[in-house]
């Protein structure tokens, strides 16, 4: 669409039902191939990685329709060779790996792309399929893996990867006997997953814990499935309400997923009520923002990264310093400059950066480099004069349409074309 003008100080206020979740719905479209029969999903999100999605598993040869939030796949045959240009333009592209493997026996592919947030290797992703069966080559910029059929094995991951241990689930459903896998990521995805590959037919037991065993089966059926709310975009939405204040509820979320984000809001003076039968999680802020000393993320149950980005912009607004170490991704500080653009005080060093509170930033024109680091810069425009937010495709890629979404909480936010800036001389 192109950017986004935001005019702050508006307090929020109202309810939204939050989009499925991105990062459940990638490897889950990707697990629909697994199987020759239909596969329906629901709530999926409308966002461009789903789009990016859709169109690779469309030139495999599956059929995929999606339809007012519902995809429908069915993969008779397939190739093993996914589109190397849509491929290079996300991380989620890896996860075709261990579906191809387990499918056509094969795969040739570029290396993923996906947001410029540290160097991503995907080398436990190789090493984990080689241990359940699979032969791989890396060639410069291509990666090639053939089997005869997976055959199960033990892995330990060096460091609990989300994707790698999606890959290797994905290829290990079907192999010929039992694969177990230890130092697992734990976050809530994986479990979505398992639950989606369940639906079908898998055997796996111990999803969101540290040890995942899998029983090849023959063969997977087709299933439906309602992807779970989007736990980033919630927290998103939630530390918004922090930056602004005032009173929001977002519907259609487990609040569980959120711990570790809610327990920092409280900290923060934010007053968080959560509810797990209506799956509700309700945000008050009075504006008062406590200082939080320090803030480190991790893997789930850890603050998530993709929180980071986000917890800096609400903590350009606190009443004093926040050191802030992403323990993830090394190179996740880049939103920083942008927040320095629009006023606020943060210095960034070697392993994290340190905030010092203000009680407003000015605002102007900033860029987003990334997804989260985008959807942080529209949320720190909230307590900002006017602010214009370039770049917005970045933001594309996870959120269905955060003007929509913050503008039905109070906010004074617009699309516009990029360049279209016609009034604001009077503000920047
Ligand atoms: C997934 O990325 C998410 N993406 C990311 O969300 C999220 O930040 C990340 O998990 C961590 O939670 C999707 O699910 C599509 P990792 P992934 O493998 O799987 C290193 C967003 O904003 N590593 O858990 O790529 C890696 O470099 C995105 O929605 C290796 O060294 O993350 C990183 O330092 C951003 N070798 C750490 O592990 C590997 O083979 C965690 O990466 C794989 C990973």
């Amino acid at each position: 669409m192109g950017e986004l003008v935001i005019r702050g100080q508006n307090r929020l206020s109202g309810k939204i039902n939050i989009q499925g979740s991105k990062n459940s719905a990638l490897p889950i479209i990707a697990a629909a191939l697994l199987t020759d029969e239909a596969v329906v999903i629901d709530n999926c999100p409308a966002i461009s990685d789903v789009f990016h999605m859709q169109k690779i598993i469309s030139r495999l040869g599956a059929e995929c329709i999606f339809k007012d939030g519902t995809m429908t796949i069915s993969a008779g045959r397939l190739s093993s060779a996914p589109d190397f240009e849509y491929c290079r333009q996300f991380r989620a592209s890896s996860l075709f790996m261990g579906v191809l493997l387990s499918r056509t026996g094969c795969f040739v592919m570029p290396y993923p792309g996906g947001c410029h947030i540290g160097s991503r290797p995907v080398n436990f992703h190789i090493d984990g399929l080689r241990k359940t069966g699979a032969q791989i080559e890396e060639t410069g910029d291509e990666i090639i893996g053939y089997c005869g059929g997976l055959t199960g094995g033990e892995y330990v991951f060096p460091y609990p990867s989300v994707g790698a241990l999606e890959n290797i689930i994905m290829g290990a459903v079907c192999a010929k006997g039992k694969t177990v896998l230890k130092n697992c990521a734990m976050e809530p995805e994986i479990v979505d997953l398992c639950c989606f590959l369940t639906r079908m037919g898998a055997k796996i037991y111990g999803a969101g814990g540290k040890t995942i065993e899998i029983e090849g089966v023959e063969k997977l059926h087709g299933c439906r499935y309602t992807v779970p709310g989007d736990r980033i975009a919630a927290g998103t939405y939630m530390a918004a309400c922090a930056i602004a204040g005032g009173n929001i509820c977002i519907g259609g979320i487990k609040p569980r997923r959120l711990d570790a984000v809610t327990n920092i809001l409280r900290k923060t003076g934010c007053h968080v009520f959560t509810d797990d039968k209506t799956d509700e999680i309700i945000v008050l802020s009075d504006g008062r923002r406590k200082p939080v000393a320090y803030i480190r993320t991790g893997p789930y149950p850890e603050f998530p990264t993709d929180m980071q980005a986000q917890i800096m912009a609400a903590a350009a607004y606190f009443s004093g310093s926040c050191r802030i170490w992403d323990s993830v991704f090394e190179n996740r500080y880049m939103t920083a400059y942008e927040l320095k653009a629009m006023g606020a005080d943060i210095t960034v060093d070697t392993d994290g950066v340190t905030v010092r509170g203000l009680p407003g930033l000015a605002g102007g024109r900033v860029k987003a480099h990334d997804l989260r680091g985008g959807a942080a810069l529209v949320i720190a425009a909230l307590g900002a004069d006017y602010t214009v937010v370039e770049q917005c495709r970045y933001i594309e890629r996870g959120y269905e349409d955060i003007q929509r979404d913050l503008e039905q909480l109070g906010a004074d936010i617009r699309w516009r074309h990029a360049g279209d800036g016609t009034e604001e001389s009077e503000f920047l």
